[in-house]
């Protein structure tokens, strides 16, 4: 329990920061915390160890590794020019279809996870 609460306390922090868009309390997403379930919950059925496109979400280190059928996914600080951001959060976006694939788009908080934690550096 002990190690367990500070955790809620970030994602109820990142919550209430996605809650208000702009606000000038930024809050710093984390990996592990806010970004990895998102895969876990969503890509990981198609992006496991040999994925679809050969992307493997996984790990930080194995999206961040560049190696899929376009080459980095993940340009920290530039969500807008980032394979992974686009395809998320475009209808059409530049290359293939919008993901997850065949499925409904993510919950529009979960793209600005996704967005926020690109634009603050994708660190791990
Ligand atoms: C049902 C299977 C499926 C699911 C679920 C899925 N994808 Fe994909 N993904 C694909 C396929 C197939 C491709 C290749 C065709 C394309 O790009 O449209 C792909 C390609 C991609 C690429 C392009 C990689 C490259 O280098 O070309 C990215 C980025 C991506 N997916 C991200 C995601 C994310 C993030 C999620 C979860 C939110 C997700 N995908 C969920 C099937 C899936």
């Amino acid at each position: 329990m002990k190690l367990f609460y500070p955790s809620i306390m970030l994602t109820v922090a990142t919550v209430v920061f996605i809650g208000c868009k702009g606000d000038a309390n930024k809050t710093t997403i984390n990996y592990d915390y806010d970004v990895k379930p998102i895969f876990e919950m969503n890509c990981l059925e198609c992006h496991g160890e040999n994925g679809m496109a050969n992307l493997n979400l996984s790990t930080y280190d194995d999206l961040m590794k560049g190696d899929s059928d376009n080459g980095p996914v993940v340009i920290p600080y530039d969500a807008e020019n980032s394979l992974l951001y686009q395809k998320v959060s475009r209808e059409d976006p530049p290359i293939g279809s919008r993901m997850p694939y065949g499925r409904n788009p993510l919950p529009s908080s979960q793209i600005r996870i996704i967005e926020e934690w690109i634009l603050q550096g994708a660190k791990k």
